[in-house]
């Protein structure tokens, strides 16, 4: 008798215990996550913080199916230290990742590098992502309430953002300094 209670008392703190350390052990990472940290610097390293290229190596991987994947971590000298800390497991939540990013619309803006204006087109109802990057030495403060983002939206210097959205008819302008975006979504 007194054993069983000895064994419950003890038991039912040991369960909890376990219970509480069982998200580590299980290493539950989300799609995101595992190709922000892959490897230890992540796959934006070389592809963008988006998967969107960004200028850099590894160039635009949005929409990159499973084989295109196993073939760069076969063949692609950079990547093929990768190739062993990548299960099919980590493959498949890479690869649901980048078709996640795929299905937007990239529209992709570089603060600072450009004196231009461009004009993007898009259709009602799909998804847009707007990936900003600061190329300047400030923080950057722009107004971005026309596609429901902050009036007063700040950007550290060499940071990469993204704002994404579903876009809406109309015809939005985007400024910065002699920079400008039109978007049309018709
Ligand atoms: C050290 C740099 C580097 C890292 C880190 C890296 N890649 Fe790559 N990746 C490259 C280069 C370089 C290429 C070849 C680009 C080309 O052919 O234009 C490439 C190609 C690819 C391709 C093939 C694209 C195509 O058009 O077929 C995919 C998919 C890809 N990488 C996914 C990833 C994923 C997912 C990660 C993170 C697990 C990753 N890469 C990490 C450098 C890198």
């Amino acid at each position: 008798m007194k054993y069983i209670i000895i064994r419950g008392v003890l038991f039912t703190p040991l369960c909890l215990f376990l219970f509480a350390l069982m998200p580590v052990f299980a290493e539950e990472v989300s799609p995101e996550n595992l190709f922000q940290t892959a490897g230890g610097y992540g796959c934006g390293a070389c592809h963008g913080k988006y998967a969107h290229g960004g200028g850099f190596v590894g160039g635009n991987i949005r929409g990159a199916t499973r084989e295109q994947l196993d073939s760069a971590l076969k063949g692609e000298p950079t990547m093929l230290l990768l190739a062993k800390v990548l299960d099919d497991n980590k493959r498949n939540l890479l690869v649901d990742h980048l078709t996640s990013l795929g299905e937007m619309q990239l529209i992709e803006w570089r603060l600072g590098e450009s004196a231009t204006m461009q004009t993007i087109k898009a259709q009602v109802g799909t998804v847009l992502q707007l990936v900003l990057f600061n190329g300047t030495f400030d923080t950057l403060t722009l107004d971005l309430s026309s596609i429901e983002a902050s009036n007063n939206y700040h950007i550290s210097p060499y940071d990469t953002q993204a704002i994404t959205w579903l876009a809406k008819a109309g015809r939005y302008s985007l400024f910065f300094k002699n920079e400008k975006i039109i978007i049309e979504i018709n």
